[in-house]
């Protein structure tokens, strides 16, 4: 793959993880009234996004490494609880999404929407500082 390929993933990442911010968002609206079959869409688009993100950080990792944070002073505690607490949570919602999508798919809403009430925060606290982390490394704090 060209080094371009490679330049280009971040804001891939970037992208994916702010469309499954709304798409979780316009999700939990439609459940609220009570549109299931756009609520299901949406959340097996942004569930379809997440595993493309996994992928193409995965890929990009291997061939860069890890990136150094340049920032110094009060925004470095700032930018690493932000992203032990995104890695922390990301790696909590493996296993929450895989438990809240069965419990849909048998039918079984009520236990679905008990565990949803986490994941949903969750998911939506990783996509979202998922996209400012990339802030931080490429647009304030380049190297
Ligand atoms: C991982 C993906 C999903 C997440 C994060 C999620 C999230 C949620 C949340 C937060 C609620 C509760 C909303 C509220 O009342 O405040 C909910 C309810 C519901 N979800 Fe999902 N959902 C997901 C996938 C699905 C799928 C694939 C279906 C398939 C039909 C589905 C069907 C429903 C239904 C029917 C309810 C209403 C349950 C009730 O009111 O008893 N969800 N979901």
């Amino acid at each position: 793959m060209s080094e371009e390929f490679y330049a280009f993933l971040p804001r891939l990442n970037a992208t994916l993880n702010a469309s499954s911010a709304a798409l979780l968002m316009t999700g939990l609206i439609a459940i609220k009234s009570r549109r299931v079959g756009l609520h299901k869409m949406c959340m097996l688009t942004a569930f379809g996004l997440s595993i493309l993100f996994l992928v193409s950080y995965l890929v990009y990792h291997a061939h860069h490494g890890t990136t150094r944070f340049p920032g110094q002073g009060w925004v470095r505690p700032v930018y690493f609880t932000m992203l032990w607490t995104h890695m922390a949570c990301a790696a909590s919602l493996v296993p929450l999404c895989i438990v809240t999508l069965r419990r849909a798919f048998r039918k079984d809403f009520e236990a679905h929407r008990r565990i949803a009430k986490w994941t949903l925060p969750i998911w939506l606290y990783v996509s979202v500082t998922g996209v400012l982390v990339y802030v931080f490394l490429y647009i304030w704090f380049p190297t």
